[in-house]
This record gives structure tokens, C-alpha cells and sequence, in this order.
């Protein structure tokens, strides 16, 4: 168990204050309080959807949103929360942490109502295993998201004369080419998460699947301190001289505006991307294309997006068992993800209605998990725990601010990131 949720754990207990599990009978909640990080256009159009429908079905929501894409700055705020004794009622959570979150007993067990739903039978396969605890179902499967997608302003490209890039070479040529012509190409803020997530897709892209896995999931020394991983921090590199001049603090949805705007040409970053140029009217693909982001093997790097009940006076078992039956229904899943710009994580959802990008998303995701081309994003809390991505993450942001950081800097350092719980 990671020491941080252990100094956690002794802290609730000792304080007294965590509630076991609760199942004492309290009144119905008038108002339930849901910890998230959805801000952006795209992802308040998608999160109302989950008011509405929590509403129709008696719960209502009290919204705390959290700003700070990838939900770092949130996930920090339920940790200084939990520790309180005063977690919030309903959280957004993704991959490990629900594992460590339910270690520790603040999770609602959800195994009923999934059992009632049939949840197992129609989730997808990544979808099961990341939401159950001790093979028992602990988190609502909400969203999956494709983080290797490259969004293009068609008219940018265009107005150059510039084909859409299929290496990341010619990505980073076409950069040189729309900075000689004083177009700043990438929308990028200056945020350790964003540009985690650009150097996650370069890595993937440049040394496939197998690569990426055994040299930044496993860690695996001989892959990570090979030719390849010197090959993509050169290319990193590159990249970070053309685009830091350019940027600056800007959110991603902030980006995602320039890049509708045509005042920045590509935003290398996952499809709530396309919720935003959704509620932003944009017309996609055909302004704003999609095209997955530039890759020796096609391929898919996920995450997802979960709701896990923590135990509070507010969360009796009633309220929990509304609120999953709810939130996991078809009808539910399929509104929220086609506003949302991911794919439902059921596999029972026709995709009807979506928007073409998101239809190839799950063409691409079928065939990917059927080649092991499928892979859990590091950066945005998925294949690793919660510290060590935060420490990859971090390493990932000096290399690409700091000139004077050497590639074997970097591998070294990464080199000392523990993987294990
Ligand atoms: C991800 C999350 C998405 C979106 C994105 C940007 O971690 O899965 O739903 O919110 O952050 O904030």
C-alpha cells in the first residue's frame, strides 16, 4: 500500500473520524456534493447531463469542480479532504486509485447493483477490472477516452500548402514550416499535464505499443535506455525549441479555442477534445479533423473516467444504489459520452448519432485491443499509481523546459521511479 494512503488511513482511523462503511438508514439526501474536474465547455455540457439525470431520479447534485485538466489539482483537494474526514459524497476517479481508494475502506461496494444491471456482460473488458476491488465492483464505468488523436484547423493547413503529417518528423517539419510563416502550430499550455500527455503520444507513436509498455510501464532498463527512447528526446526536444516560445499558461481548453480560432494549426490531446469543439458548434471534421496522432502502428492509448460513492453520512446504501443504477444505464451512457467525445465503456451502446470521429475512436479501439495495440496512458492515471506518474510526469516537464537536461538525465531519473504499490 502507498505510503501516502497509509499516513491516510492512520490519520482517519486515529481521528475517528472515517465513517465505516454506513449503513445506518438516514434520510433521503436533499443534496449530494460530486468532486470532479470538468470545467471546459465541452465537459459542463456533459456534466449537466449528469445532473439532470441524478435529478430525474431524486439526488441532487451539490457541483464542485475543480479546474486543472487531468484532474491532478482535484485528486490532491480528495486527498486533503479524505484525511479530514470529510471526503466528498460522489468523486471522479481513474484507474489505480480507485484500487487504493477502496483499500481503505471509503468506498461504497457497488456489486449489487452491478449484479442487477449485469454490468460485467457488457462492459468492455478494460472497464471491468479497473473498477473492481477484490473482484467486487466499486466505481460506475463512465467514459473512455482516445488520448493518441491529433485535432487539425483544416483551413491553417490549407492556407500553407501543408499535407496532414503521417511521422512525427513530418509533424515536426510542418512545425518549422507554419513557425517560418509566424503561424505558432501547437496549442499547448504551459501545464506539466499537457505536456506529459504530447511526449506520451510521441512515445507511442515513434516506438509502438511494445516499446512504450516495457520502457515506461514496466521500466524495463535495457528498452528505456536504448536508441529508441534517445531517438524520441531528441524529437521531443525539437519540438519543445519550436513551440515554447509560443506558449503560455493557458488551459487546454483555452487551446482547443485557438485552435478553432485557426490562431494555432494542432492540439495533440485526447477526444474531450471534441466535446469542447461540440458545444463550440465547430464543425467536425470538417474545419477541426481528426486524425490519430502520428504513429509506426495504429494504435489506442485510453483512459477512463469512473464515479466512486465514498461513505459519508449523505451516501446511504439507498443513495448509492440510485446513483450507480442511473449512471450505468445505456440510455444514460450513450447521451453523456456522444456530448462528452468518448466512447460509452459498455459495449452493449450503438454509436448512432456521434460524431464521426468518435465512431472511428471505436473502430480503432477494436481493432487495437484485438492486435495489443491498446494501452493505458501513464500520464493521465491509468497503467501506473498515482505517484509514480506524477514523478514520470515531472521528469517528462524538466526535460522539455530545461536545455540543459541531457537524454541520460532523464532515463536515469526515470530509472529511479518505483513502480511497484
Ligand atoms: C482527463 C479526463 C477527461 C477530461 C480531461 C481534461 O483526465 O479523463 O474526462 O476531463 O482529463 O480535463
Amino acid at each position: 500500500m502507498k505510503p501516502f494512503f497509509l499516513f491516510c488511513l492512520l490519520i482517519c482511523f486515529s481521528s475517528g473520524k472515517v465513517t465505516a462503511n454506513n449503513n445506518a438508514p438516514t434520510s433521503a439526501p436533499k443534496e449530494i456534493e460530486f468532486l470532479h474536474w470538468w470545467t471546459s465547455k465541452g465537459e459542463v455540457a456533459a456534466f449537466n447531463l449528469v445532473k439532470d439525470a441524478l435529478l430525474q431520479a431524486g439526488v441532487s447534485l451539490l457541483d464542485q469542480p475543480i479546474p486543472g485538466g487531468g484532474g491532478d489539482t482535484a485528486m490532491s483537494i480528495l486527498q486533503a479532504r479524505a484525511i479530514a474526514g470529510t471526503p466528498p459524497d460522489i468523486v471522479q476517479l481513474e484507474g489505480p486509485s480507485i484500487q487504493s481508494w477502496a483499500a481503505l475502506g471509503f468506498l461504497h461496494e457497488l456489486e449489487q447493483v452491478a449484479k442487477d444491471e449485469n454490468w460485467h456482460d457488457n462492459l468492455l473488458p478494460v472497464a471491468q477490472q479497473v473498477n473492481q476491488y477484490q473482484q467486487r465492483y466499486v466505481a460506475i464505468p463512465i467514459a473512455i477516452h482516445r488520448l493518441n488523436w491529433m485535432w487539425i484547423n483544416q483551413k491553417v493547413l490549407r492556407q500553407y500548402g501543408l499535407a496532414v503529417p503521417e511521422s512525427w518528423d513530418a509533424l515536426i517539419d510542418v512545425f518549422e514550416r507554419l513557425k517560418k510563416n509566424g503561424v505558432e502550430p501547437l496549442a499547448l499550455g504551459k501545464d506539466q499535464w499537457q505536456v506529459a500527455l504530447l511526449f506520451e503520444n510521441l512515445a507511442f507513436g515513434y516506438g509502438g505499443a511494445d516499446y512504450y509498455q516495457r520502457a515506461f510501464i514496466q521500466m524495463d532498463p535495457a528498452v528505456l535506455n536504448s536508441d529508441t527512447t534517445h531517438e524520441i528526446l531528441h524529437r521531443f526536444r525539437a519540438i519543445s525549441r519550436l513551440v515554447k516560445p509560443g506558449m503560455s499558461h493557458m488551459r487546454w481548453d483555452e487551446g482547443t479555442q485557438l485552435l478553432i480560432e485557426g490562431e494555432r494549426a494542432f492540439q495533440i490531446s485526447g477526444d474531450w477534445v471534441l466535446g469542447d469543439l461540440l458545444a463550440s458548434h465547430a464543425k467536425v471534421p470538417t474545419d477541426i479533423a481528426c486524425y490519430p496522432a502520428p504513429s509506426r502502428h495504429p494504435g489506442f492509448i485510453y483512459n477512463m473516467d469512473s464515479f466512486a460513492l465514498f461513505n459519508s453520512p449523505r451516501t446511504d446504501e439507498m443513495t448509492a444504489a440510485v446513483v450507480s443504477k442511473t449512471l450505468s444505464s445505456p440510455e444514460f451512457l450513450k447521451t453523456f459520452n456522444r456530448v462528452k467525445g468518448a466512447l460509452p465503456a459498455r459495449s452493449d451502446i450503438k454509436l448512432n448519432g456521434f460524431n464521426s470521429c468518435s465512431i472511428n475512436a471505436k473502430k480503432d479501439m477494436e481493432t487495437a485491443a484485438k492486435t495489443g495495440q491498446m494501452i493505458p496512458s501513464i500520464v493521465d492515471s491509468m497503467a501506473v499509481s498515482p505517484i509514480a506518474q506524477q514523478a514520470t510526469s515531472s521528469e517528462i516537464y524538466r526535460y522539455f523546459n530545461d536545455e540543459t537536461m541531457k537524454p541520460d538525465d532523464f532515463i536515469l531519473h526515470l530509472q529511479n521511479i518505483p513502480r511497484g504499490e
